[in-house]
């Protein structure tokens, strides 16, 4: 008789919504329906021009493409280096970035090397769901912080203050300026309070900086790309990623700024855990710091604020509410009030609004597992024209569904 095999219980995750939302819209599509996807957290763009040639002379040459140092080839290191010096005037050692596979990566190992299972650690509700997934499986306890409109859905230190009363010391907190799903960003003042209350609190701080760069500043705003951590104090890491400024999601490399005491560790978990990040996208992902690949990138950005600037007009008429103002990223995340009509959840909306009209939005339930179920999030990224006419869809939807 065999042994009953049995599933990890760590590894009892939240599956995403999301992608039963878009396994229907690749079965419509199949079908032959116009579908407008406004799912997606990438943009369509893809990478600048200078990648995708590099790409390709490095696959054409022949090149063995083996494997590289664990924490990423040197020249890739020090042009990141490079970039936190032309966007936020930060010297910086190559020796404290880490290349990884994608931001996802740099996640991992950052949990894995900063904190111990059975800690705590704090992020905002609503937020991302992989990091609450990621550290939940590395047996790390979350503390959700019941982040509203009235912080800008980001975290501050009276909500931390809360948290430590109630759930004892934390080891970490994660932030996202600007936020997925809200698009929110902490000002330069809530980013040194945060950062000051970690150095006060013994809590190690991972800032996840993957949208910075597609931002909406006002004319001669001070910090236009979105304010680096590392700024303020480098005990903390910083998370990055090739994926959104420069539209390379599949390329899957990305980075973190490692403070000195975990670049060890990290590195003895990269060399166990993935020996190296994708040879080829290294060596490609270095034009993404050229002139034109930069020019290309905040030519993407503008077509960002375009968009962002139609969705944020039509909100009134749509009948939305609690509407974060999306200071960067691509997203637009909103309450449906009475706009959810007939539906009793914002996953019965969506699906229904799929069904019809065939506009993929996301209900809010992978961000937000208290309030989600009353929330969509929108992304612009599809592009202007796409975006124009997904919003009259649903005006459309709402009209017949009141
Ligand atoms: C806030 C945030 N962080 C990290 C990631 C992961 O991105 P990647 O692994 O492609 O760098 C995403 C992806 O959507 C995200 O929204």
């Amino acid at each position: 008789m065999r042994t009953p095999l049995s599933v990890a219980a760590r590894a009892n995750v939240q599956p995403f919504a999301v992608m039963d939302i878009l396994q229907r819209v690749a079965e419509l599509r199949a079908a032959g329906r116009d579908v407008i996807s406004l799912c997606a957290g990438e943009p369509s763009g893809g990478a600048p021009g200078a990648v995708s040639a590099r790409a390709a002379q490095i696959h054409a040459s022949g090149l063995p493409l083996t494997y590289t140092p664990t924490l990423g080839i040197l020249e890739l290191r020090q042009a990141i280096a490079g970039h936190y010096q032309r966007w936020y005037g930060m010297e910086l050692s190559a020796n404290n970035v880490a290349v990884t596979t994608g931001s996802s990566g740099a996640f991992m190992l950052l949990f894995l090397a900063a904190f111990n299972p059975g800690d705590k650690v704090a992020l905002a509700r609503p937020g991302y769901p992989a990091y609450k997934n990621i550290l939940k499986a590395l047996g790390i306890e979350v503390i959700e912080l019941d982040a509203g409109s009235e912080s800008h859905f980001q975290p501050t230190p009276e909500l931390l203050d809360a948290a430590v009363q109630e759930h004892g010391p934390l080891a970490g907190l994660v932030l996202a300026s600007p936020a997925n799903p809200t698009g929110t960003m902490v000002t330069r003042a809530e980013l040194e309070a945060l950062s000051a209350w970690c150095g006060d609190h013994g809590v190690r701080l991972i800032s996840d900086e993957i949208y910075h760069g597609i931002t909406y500043p006002a004319p001669g705003a001070a910090d236009p790309k979105g304010v680096c951590a590392w700024e303020l104090d480098r005990s903390g890491a910083v998370i990055s990623s090739f994926s959104k400024y420069w539209g390379m999601t599949g390329w899957r490399l990305g980075w973190a700024l490692v403070p000195d005491d975990l670049i060890q560790a990290v590195d003895a978990l990269a060399g166990n855990v993935a020996l190296c990040p994708p040879a080829p996208a290294q060596m490609a992902a270095i034009e993404a710091f050229s002139e034109q690949s930069y020019a290309e990138a905040d030519a993407f950005v503008a077509e960002f604020s375009r968009t962002r600037d139609y969705v944020l007009g039509k909100v009134a008429a749509l009948g939305w509410s609690d509407a974060a103002p999306a200071d960067g990223a691509f997203y637009f995340y909103a309450t449906l009030g009475s706009a959810k009509g007939t539906f009793t959840s914002s996953e019965q909306y969506c699906v229904a609004l799929l069904e019809s009209e065939g506009v993929a939005l996301v209900p809010g339930d992978d961000f937000d597992g208290v309030g989600g179920s009353a929330t969509v999030r929108l992304s612009f990224a599809a592009g202007y024209d796409a975006v124009c006419e997904a919003l009259a869809r649903i005006e459309r939807f709402q009209a017949a569904n009141a």
